[in-house]
């Protein structure tokens, strides 16, 4: 497959489609985009932000970038972009929106694995996070990916020019993806399972809860389950450095105790259970 440019970015504030001109995008009401030294472009205006720095901190990212670099998770990864390939329709070009994409590990690879694929389909690469540090840090990892700065609220890309979104342990708005999916376009989701990390909840909760992921997208929302499929293995993490970075890149480590985190962050090695659950949506 070929790699393509980013035709479909939409201006924030109007929805206009952007066109690059050096070194910004502009769009016909004379709204206008910087694209960063390290080539991402900011599109999440000061109206759009909730907090000064939104997302996740350069903390988590730099914590996430390490652990999945170790290749724990590459399983998922793998799986991920076997799926899409499964999925992808027969039209020439497509475009992928990794919405919410971190720091950008599961995007590059897909890009990578991609390319790979011995077949005449163009496919051009978008990755967004609210996360300025993250979409640095995923800047960092691949020059032919559109990294953009912006909101799942309000996705800023051209209306119904997505072919597949991706949104990995993120943010499902499910209106935001609808409005952009081409018809007949797909959302692959990708949740933790009832599982996931049994072993890390064990030592910092006092009480483990089944954490299931919310299956009311499908049933609510105008899109369709064509196929879910669950991956389950267990693996040891024989770095304590690496433990702490679990920690650090999960929603457990805000809401631990003190105490409970302490006992994580001493640990030298942990076997824990991978549970992900794959959902393949299409908008009806
Ligand atoms: C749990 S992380 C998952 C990151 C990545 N998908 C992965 O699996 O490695 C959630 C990501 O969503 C981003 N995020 C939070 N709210 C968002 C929003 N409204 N729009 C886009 N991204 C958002 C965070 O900055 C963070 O990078």
């Amino acid at each position: 497959m070929n790699v393509i440019e980013v035709k479909n970015i939409a201006c924030p504030i109007d929805g206009e489609k952007l066109v690059s001109s050096g070194k910004q995008l502009n769009c016909s009401n004379g709204h206008s985009f910087d694209i960063a030294r390290q080539g991402y472009v900011n599109l999440l205006p000061v109206q759009h932000k909730r907090s000064k720095q939104p997302g996740d901190s350069k903390a988590m990212v730099l914590a996430r970038s390490e652990f999945l670099d170790s290749g724990i998770y590459e399983p998922i990864s793998e799986t991920l972009n076997a799926l899409v390939l499964s999925q992808m329709r027969e039209e020439k070009d497509h475009c992928i929106l990794d919405a919410g994409c971190g720091e950008g590990y599961y995007l590059d690879s897909l890009c990578h694995f991609l390319k790979m694929q011995d077949c005449d389909r163009n496919v051009s690469f978008i990755g967004l996070d609210i996360s300025k540090d993250a979409i640095i840090q995923s800047s960092r990892r691949n020059k032919q990916i559109c990294w953009l700065v912006g909101t799942n609220r309000q996705p800023p890309v051209v209306t119904e020019s997505i072919d597949i979104i991706l949104c990995l342990f993120g943010f499902v708005n499910r209106e935001a993806f609808s409005k952009v999916l081409k018809p007949g376009g797909l959302l692959i989701l990708v949740d933790p399972g009832a599982e996931h990390l049994k072993e890390l909840r064990e030592i910092i909760y006092p009480e483990v809860n089944k954490t299931e992921a919310q299956e009311t997208i499908a049933e609510k929302s105008g899109f369709t389950m064509l196929k879910k499929e669950v991956l389950t293995y267990r693996t040891m993490i024989d770095s304590n450095e690496l433990i702490k970075h679990l920690l650090l890149m999960t929603p457990h480590f805000y809401r631990a105790s003190k105490e409970g985190r302490l006992r994580a962050e001493a640990l030298s090695k942990l076997d824990i259970t991978v549970s992900v659950l794959f959902r393949v949506l299409q908008k009806s």
